[in-house]
């Protein structure tokens, strides 16, 4: 059940009214529901229920403390991929035994902080980087435990900007010189390689790549013999941005990761990010002009492409909704824009949108996951406010950025 949704033509969060909400505070800001968060994290640990999965979160989807704190008070752990969000999850009160690290570049300062807090797993990517983590470790006298993050060439049938499993991805280590690798990593006396990683993309919408990576992972495990405490499936799992898009179906994923584990008898970590957030977080945003152009009118709104990048970064879809309803309809082309002095900064075209007047508020959907994360300075615009709904209360989880903060350098 959405914590979003129409109450007759209001927008509510929760027990809140969206307009409410707007109207007393400065737009444009992202606004959460917590239980549809929380929602979504029991959610997806009840569908591998039986497998009891380590769930890391993936806090580069949205690293917000309050959410990491949020989700961490209901098991969660965290995946980082920089030594910021890493601080951040330990902040947030995850232990760092419910930490992984991935990511291509890992710094040696960062490498050498992920060591001594004890992190449960650093997935290394390269040769030279497990080079960097045994000569670390050695330094501190101490054996650490590494996955490795394979490359399986697959497929995962999403944009191609957010794939990352195919062999010309930078991620990972490929299949072909995976032995190779093993061979030389068994020189390497203070890392111990406890686990394999795989992340072949994000918003994946079928189960289908998921299920050949399982394949692939047996038999590399059978074949090379090898003895893992975890395999780290990653996370990737889509939302429906629109209603084209069909659910994937994770209870037959699921059945199929049971199996899979049992044989192996490791344990299973997963690393969603989207699927937990994407649906609990909406941008509000005020319509600042509208301006008639020769085959359209602009609906030019104050949140820009600095605040939410999806539709200029991937032309992805998100739907805006106006946070009242009215029955009247604008003839003709609407083009939701932003303020920014990019053609990219626009939201959406629409035909037929219900009647909306300058002032108004508009409310673009999903965007809880790389929404805030993504945003920047771009035109020197502070970060803008994130407010978390839990019942029929608000807080805010982050004040807009101080102008003379951006002032000074
Ligand atoms: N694990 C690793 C190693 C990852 O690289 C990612 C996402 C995740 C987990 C979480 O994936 P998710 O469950 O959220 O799909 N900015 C893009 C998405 C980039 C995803 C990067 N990696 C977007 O807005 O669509």
């Amino acid at each position: 059940m959405s914590n979003i949704k129409y109450v007759g033509k209001n927008l509510f969060i929760e027990k809140l009214s969206v307009a409410k909400i707007a109207k007393k505070n400065t737009t444009p800001f992202y606004l959460y529901s917590e239980n549809q968060i929380k929602e979504n994290y029991v959610k997806f640990f009840n569908t591998f229920k039986k497998i009891k999965p380590l769930v890391c979160f993936a806090a580069k989807s949205n690293s917000n403390l309050s959410i990491l704190k949020s989700l961490g008070k209901l098991g969660a752990g965290t995946d980082v991929v920089s030594i910021g969000e890493l601080l951040k999850a330990l902040k947030a009160g995850i232990k760092a035994n419910k930490i992984v690290f991935s990511g291509v570049g890992k710094t040696e300062e960062e490498l050498k902080i992920a060591i001594n807090k004890k992190i449960l797993l650093i997935n290394c990517e390269s040769e030279s980087e497990a080079k960097i983590i045994n000569k670390l470790a050695k330094k501190a006298n101490k054996s650490v435990s590494i996955g490795f993050r394979l490359n399986p060439d697959i497929d995962a049938k999403t944009h191609k900007k957010i794939s990352t499993g195919k062999a010309n991805n930078k991620f990972g280590i490929s299949i072909k010189n995976f032995s190779i690798f093993l061979n030389e990593i068994k020189k390497l006396k203070n890392i111990k390689l406890e686990a394999l990683s795989v992340h072949i993309g994000s918003q994946i919408l079928s189960d289908v790549p998921y299920n050949k990576v399982l394949t692939i992972l047996s038999k590399l495990i059978k074949n090379l013999d090898l003895n893992l405490k975890y395999i780290d499936l990653g996370g990737g799992f889509g939302i429906n941005y629109s209603k084209k898009d069909k659910p994937i179906n994770l209870k037959k994923y699921s059945n199929l990761v049971h199996s899979f584990s049992k044989k192996l008898n490791c344990k299973i970590i997963f690393e969603p990010g989207r699927s937990i957030v994407g649906n609990a977080g909406i941008l509000v945003s005020k319509i600042q002009y509208i301006k008639n152009a020769t085959n359209k009118k602009f609906i030019i709104l104050n949140a820009g492409m600095n605040d939410f990048m999806r539709p200029a970064l991937y032309d992805s879809h998100h739907e805006i909704i106006p946070i009242t309803k009215n029955k009247k309809k604008i003839k003709g082309i609407i083009e939701f824009v932003g303020p920014i002095c990019e053609s990219t900064c626009k939201f959406g075209t629409y035909k037929n949108y219900q009647k909306i007047s300058e002032n108004d508020f508009v409310a673009i959907a999903n965007v809880g996951a790389y929404g805030s994360s993504l945003s920047s300075n771009y035109n020197t615009r502070p970060l803008i406010a994130e407010i978390l709904v839990n019942k029929n209360k608000f807080k805010f989880i982050r004040n807009k950025q101080n102008l003379l903060k951006l002032l000074s350098t």
